[in-house]
């Protein structure tokens, strides 16, 4: 593994090199099936970081791997000039499981992508400039979705950044009503902050932004590419608030664990855009005949699995049993919270997150840090996962927060 990680190091990121070693991820990944990964050496470990949240369905679903050969064999890829029937089964598909009169889809290849559709969507039928979003939100490192997350440091060095956006607290009801006016397009939330750091805002929220999108005509987009497909309980987070946002962006599990994809759904009324100039947004891959297939079979297994049952189901017991865990470490953890099995646990310091996340891999648990919430790593499992393999989660975690506790004074 030596060589792999100085060649990383030689020709892709040397200081991501020198962190994979650091934190002892020098394991080279070889095969995965289910919620297991199995490296280079034979080494088998639970997966709770679920490849940043794509792996819902699994890696290699036999039923999403065969639909992907079957379409390999037709045509992967769109002639770009015949209708491409995959794209519109995909688009139906949506229509027909996304809430209320969300009809319309945009497909792309990635979660940013999905983000970067619906801000010029939103501008380009709104007619107006300004975005609202929120901070501490992710929404992806292209130039719009950069613009619209919430972090100064992976902004900094990229200024000046897309102009007319404006961030208020997330969660806050008031702070969005105050930023309010008829110069808003768009108001882009995610349902619960992923990179944020699983951070689950109280229940009126989404109702409150959707409520004050209709009073200034502005459009609501609700970012579930980490939330959607089935994370949190139902197939959509916005379910859970009875909200239907106008633009709803999804990517990640989207691609049944197989292959790229982005999405963003949108009501009728916002694809106006569309209506004056047909080509205003496109892209070369974007409702590839392979991925689309995929996706609609990843959809297909969501449902046919109950996979946003198993996500209620297991998190219910889930987190309560990691809360008692923790709290026998509050000098180490100051809070395990989440939804469904999107579960993010709080350290006192970064450190002792960083530590936790090398435990856990020493005892062949994998687990994910958050991008903008350095002291939070997150439990994002396959939703496939056996009860079985969270339970010995459970039990790595007890001995990960024991070795942590010998070391605490010098994490703090
Ligand atoms: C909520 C949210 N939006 C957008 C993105 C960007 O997705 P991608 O990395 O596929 O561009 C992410 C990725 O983590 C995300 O969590």
């Amino acid at each position: 593994m030596e060589d792999l990680l100085l060649l990383y190091e030689k020709y892709i990121n040397p200081s991501l090199a020198r962190t994979y070693r650091f934190m002892g991820l020098d394991h080279e990944e070889h095969t995965a099936e289910g919620a297991v990964v199995v490296d280079a050496e034979g080494v088998r470990y639970i997966d709770c970081a679920g490849g940043y949240g794509v792996f819902i369905q699994g890696y290699r679903h036999p039923r999403i791997i065969a639909a992907a050969h079957q379409q390999l064999d037709l045509m992967p890829l769109s002639s770009r000039v015949l209708v491409n029937p995959r794209q519109v089964e995909l688009a139906q598909r949506l229509a027909e499981v996304t809430p209320g009169d969300l009809t319309y889809s945009f497909i792309c290849n990635s979660g940013t992508e999905a983000v970067e559709a619906a801000l010029k969507i939103a501008r380009g039928s709104t007619g107006r400039a300004t975005i609202i979003s929120t901070e501490g939100a992710f929404h992806g490192k292209t130039y719009g979705s950069l613009s619209v997350s919430g972090r100064d440091l992976y902004q900094a060095p990229f200024k000046p950044l897309v102009p007319d956006v404006v961030r208020v607290p997330f969660g806050d009801r008031q702070a969005l009503e105050s930023a309010m006016s008829d110069s808003v397009a768009a108001v882009i939330v995610e349902p619960i902050q992923g990179e944020g750091g699983v951070i689950v805002p109280p229940d009126d929220y989404l109702p409150a932004v959707r409520s004050l999108c209709d009073q200034f005509g502005a459009a609501m987009i609700a970012d579930e590419v980490q939330t959607g497909i089935g994370r949190t309980g139902t197939l959509f987070a916005v379910e859970q608030s009875g909200v239907v946002p106008d633009l709803l962006c999804l990517a990640k599990a989207l691609g049944g664990g197989v292959m790229p994809i982005g999405a963003v759904v949108g009501r009728p009324w916002i694809w106006k855009v569309f209506e004056e100039s047909p080509l205003i947004h496109t892209s070369t891959f974007g409702g590839n005949p392979l991925a689309c297939r995929v996706a609609a079979e990843a959809l297909a297994v969501t449902m046919d699995e109950d996979l946003p049952g198993r996500a209620r189901e297991l998190g219910a017991w889930f987190i309560p049993a990691l809360q008692e865990v923790c709290a026998r470490h509050p000098d180490i953890v100051a809070a395990v919270r989440g939804r469904g099995l999107m579960i993010g646990l709080e350290f006192q310091s970064a450190g002792m997150g960083a530590m936790i996340m090398s435990e856990l891999f020493q005892r062949q648990v994998l687990a994910v840090y958050t991008l903008n919430n350095e002291r939070v790593i997150r439990l994002i499992p396959p939703l496939v996962i056996a009860a079985a393999q969270l339970r010995q989660v459970l039990d790595v975690l007890a001995q990960a927060l024991d070795a942590v506790e010998l070391v605490k004074d010098e994490l703090a």
